[in-house]
Order: C-alpha cells, then sequence, then structure tokens
C-alpha cells in the first residue's frame, strides 16, 4: 500500500494541464454498451476506477484498449453477458453506470447493489423509479438489482429526490430512454457538465436528445446507436483542487485545458477568499494570491452550484484561513470524513449536523494522517502542502481512484512530495514519537535531508 510524504512549506509555481473528467468519463465508456458500433474516447484519464471500469466492460462483452496515442477505443464483440458481479461493483459505486444500456440494448441487467461508503448513503431508487417507469422489470434480491424488459418505452420521468437530483441516475435514465420507443421527458435531471458530455456523446451516436444543461430533458428515442470519436470534457475537480492547491501554497500556477464556464460557483468563492484567478488564453486560467485569504461560508450545492466533490478541499484551504467559516454539504450532508484528519494537523473543525464550522487559526502543522475517500484525500494532500514540517499520507489508494498520478502535477509545480510504500522504514523521521523534529525540519521547506529513506524504496512517480 502506498502513501505520499509531503514536506509543506513550499509556494507550487508552473504549469499543468487538466485530464479529461472522471465522472464523464465512466458514464460515457458504459454508454458504449448501447452503441451497435466502435467507439474512440480520447482523454479518457488513466485512473483506478477507469482501469475497474474497463475490466467490467470486458466481462460484459466489449473489447476495451488503449491506442499508442492513449485512446480508449471500445465495440461490443459478445452482446449476450448481462451481470456485473459484487466484486467489481462495491469497489466502484460508478458500475452502476452500466444498468441503463444494457437493458436498453440487452434487455436484461443484474448488478450488485453499490454499497454504501464513506461519504454517506448512495442509493439508486431514483435509478430503479426511472427505469421502471421505461417498462423495465425491477427485483431486488439477495443485494443484486435484476432487471428486465423487452423494448423500453418512452414515459415521463421526475428525478428529484431528497437531495436534488441524481448525476448518475441522469446518465442510466438517459442512456436507456434514448433507445426506448417514443418520447421520454425527464424533470428535475441533473445539469452537471459531465452529464451534458454523455448526452452530446450520445448525439453524436445518433440520439435525439434536447435540453442538456437544464433541469428538463427531452430524448426521443431512436432504433440504434453507432459508434463515434468523442474527445472527454475537462475535469472541474481536479483543475478546482490544483487552483486551491496553489492558494493555500501561496503560490502561483497556470492550468491549461480548463473549462472556467463550468467552475463559476468554485471562482466566486475563491475570490471572495482572496484569490486571484485570470483568464489568461483559451482554457488557461492563472491562480495567484496576494497574501491576506478571508474566511467564507461555503455551501455545496447541485451543478451550477460548489460541488460537493469541492468541498473537502475548501475546508483545508479554510482551516488555514483567519477566521471562522463554515461549510454545509448539502448533497452529501456527512460528507465530513476529513475533518478529524485535518484536525490532526492542527485544524479547528466542528461539526454541526450537515455543517462544519471552521476556525482557521492560521497554520497546520503536519501530521500522519489516513485518506478515507477520494476527495478527502485530495484535501489532506493540500493541507500537507501548506503545513510546516512533514506529512504522511497513507492509503492514498482511495486517490488514485480519481486523480491520475497527483503527485506527478504537484512536483512538477515544485511540490515536495513523494510516493512511498507505506512501512515503517519509509515513515518520515521528522514524524516519530522518538524522535522529535528538529528546529530544522520545522523551519526547512528545503528538501536538504530525506525525510525517511526513500531512496531504496521511492516509487516512480
Ligand atoms: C456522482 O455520484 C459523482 N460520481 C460523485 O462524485 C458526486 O459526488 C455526485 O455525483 C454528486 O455530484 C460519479 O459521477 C461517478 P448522485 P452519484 O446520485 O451519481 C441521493 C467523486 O468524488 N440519491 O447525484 O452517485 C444521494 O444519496 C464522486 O468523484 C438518492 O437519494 O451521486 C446523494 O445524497 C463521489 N437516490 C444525492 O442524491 C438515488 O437514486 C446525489 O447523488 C440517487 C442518489
Amino acid at each position: 500500500m502506498d502513501m505520499f510524504v509531503i514536506r509543506g512549506g513550499t509556494p507550487l509555481a508552473g504549469t499543468v494541464t487538466i485530464n479529461g473528467a472522471k465522472n464523464a468519463a465512466l458514464p460515457i465508456m458504459a454508454a458504449a454498451l448501447a452503441s451497435s458500433g466502435p467507439s474512440v474516447l480520447q482523454d479518457v484519464p488513466d485512473l483506478v476506477d477507469v482501469r475497474t471500469l474497463c475490466k467490467l466492460l470486458s466481462e460484459l462483452g466489449m473489447n476495451v484498449n488503449r491506442d499508442a496515442s492513449g485512446d480508449l477505443r471500445l465495440e461490443v464483440v459478445d452482446d449476450r453477458p448481462h451481470a456485473a458481479d459484487y466484486e467489481l461493483v462495491r469497489t466502484m459505486r460508478a458500475s452502476v453506470c452500466v444498468l441503463g444500456p444494457l437493458l436498453a440494448r440487452r434487455g436484461r441487467a443484474c448488478i450488485s447493489l453499490p454499497g454504501g461508503c464513506n461519504i454517506g448513503d448512495r442509493p439508486i431508487d431514483l435509478h430503479l423509479k426511472g427505469l421502471a417507469a421505461l417498462g423495465a422489470d425491477i427485483r431486488v434480491e439477495r443485494g443484486y438489482v435484476i432487471a428486465e424488459a423487452g423494448r423500453l418505452r418512452g414515459a415521463r420521468i421526475y428525478l428529484g429526490g431528497p437531495f436534488g437530483s441524481t448525476v448518475t441516475g441522469t446518465c442510466n435514465i438517459m442512456v436507456a430512454a434514448a433507445l426506448a420507443r417514443g418520447k421520454t421527458t425527464i424533470e428535475s435531471a441533473a445539469c452537471e457538465p459531465e452529464v451534458v458530455d454523455l448526452g452530446n456523446y450520445l448525439n453524436n451516436m445518433g440520439a435525439r436528445i434536447s435540453g442538456l444543461g437544464t433541469p428538463f430533458l427531452e430524448i426521443d428515442g431512436v432504433e440504434e446507436l453507432t459508434g463515434t470519436t468523442h474527445r472527454i470534457v475537462p475535469d472541474r475537480i481536479e483543475a478546482a483542487t490544483l487552483m486551491i492547491a496553489a492558494a493555500v501554497t501561496n503560490g502561483d500556477v497556470e492550468l491549461k485545458n480548463v473549462r472556467s464556464q463550468h467552475l463559476t460557483a468554485v471562482l466566486e468563492k475563491l475570490s471572495e477568499i482572496g484569490v486571484k484567478i485570470a483568464n489568461v488564453g483559451e482554457n488557461r486560467l492563472r491562480i495567484t494570491t496576494s497574501g491576506e485569504l478571508r474566511a467564507a461560508d461555503c455551501i455545496a450545492l447541485p451543478y451550477p452550484g460548489i460541488p460537493t466533490d469541492v468541498q473537502a478541499q475548501l475546508m483545508s484551504l479554510l482551516a488555514c484561513t483567519p477566521g471562522i467559516s463554515v461549510i454545509t454539504d448539502k448533497v452529501f450532508p456527512d460528507r465530513f470524513m476529513h475533518a478529524a484528519e485535518l484536525a490532526r494537523m492542527g485544524a479547528m473543525i466542528r461539526r454541526e449536523g450537515p455543517s462544519a464550522i471552521i476556525n482557521g487559526a492560521g497554520q497546520l502543522s503536519g501530521a500522519a494522517v489516513m485518506a478515507s475517500d477520494l476527495r478527502a484525500s485530495a484535501a489532506l494532500v493540500i493541507a500537507g502542502l501548506s503545513a510546516q514540517g512533514d506529512s504522511a499520507i497513507r492509503r492514498i489508494y482511495h486517490l488514485d481512484r480519481g486523480y491520475e498520478r497527483l503527485e506527478r502535477k504537484l512536483r512538477q509545480l515544485g511540490a515536495h512530495i513523494e510516493r512511498v510504500e507505506d512501512r515503517a522504514d519509509t515513515f518520515p523521521h521528522s514524524l516519530r514519537l522518538d524522535q522529535p523534529q528538529t528546529a530544522a525540519e520545522l523551519t526547512g521547506p528545503h528538501w536538504s535531508h530525506p525525510i525517511a529513506n526513500t531512496t531504496s524504496q521511492k516509487r516512480s512517480a
């Protein structure tokens, strides 16, 4: 198992390019199951979740491979398989995205119910309600969803839930309706850019979907979807993560391949906190700070609000920002596992129901911390970059699910971060209780001596 070892205090500087979005790539790859011809997907990030889905799609009769240019080629070669087993689905909730395409194209699907996870309950009742409305016969048995259908038929579907719409639920229903007989309307559809990207992919394959990006979708079913070539939309969450890393280190960072129109709420909030964001060219943003950051309140909401997937990262920034800030997550009210780990670094955070009250007293101090989920891992990396001294962030397999070698990008920006095997002899000397941090270790942003004897164990990042 790997961990990150970080020495904080270095302002990030330089330029990095944002990858294609994980949360667009996954439903789009799954939607290829509904196509009768091959697709080529460009800018699909090389992530653990993408590899997990490639494995699942192969088991479902699809040839999936990356060509020399890095493009992902997908083609259905056997449309008889219809079951996604527990072992794969339990590691990745997004596997549920194969439900709609399998039903639409093969008339049946057997998918393990995704378990819960560290960010809260992850029900799929809205997915099942929508598919049933399209004419599917849905049963839940022994932890599996068993769905069967003849030709699906268009329906009027309301996808609003207690926490707003459902992103992957909208994806599932959109794909299923694209091949249904007749017209489907989806009210309270998710408006996230990743859902729009899936809709554009489907329309390029011959689907007839209108209203993309609004809560009201109209889908005229067609007989067939053919293959196409599609470039995945840039990852707004990765972009926001790197912006916050730049801000928290008082850095000067330029991001390429950023759609600022997908980040309006985040850019507004960062400006309110005192981060300077400048458009410096097509799809390029420059992030700097004027030094003085200000506390702010943040509410995570469905798009176009502040994404819940950026909430943890903002908490790390506000934990180092003088003043009292309040973060509320209206999408996943329990998504605060990162707060306790940030507290180990000196953050002062108090939970109050769906909110966290942060007293950003200033400097965090390095510590050994444990990642609990994908975006919490990113928050801990950000905190480690800003903290005084060394940090060890364990269980970064969570991070690898959604970021492609994040440490490589951060190192490119000057960060002192290394990926090492999580072993006693790679654990930073400065974090060992029996070896209190020396003044040099506490003050030195210089990489003056190995923080762990990582030379031998250092993983090639
Ligand atoms: C997608 O998850 C993203 N994952 C999540 O990103 C993201 O946090 C989430 O949308 C919200 O934006 C992918 O796209 C692969 P939801 P999803 O269905 O679709 C409730 C990351 O870090 N709900 O939009 O599973 C649900 O409990 C991941 O990249 C129901 O009640 O989320 C939640 O409170 C984490 N019934 C809210 O709706 C349902 O049938 C939003 O869930 C479905 C959801």
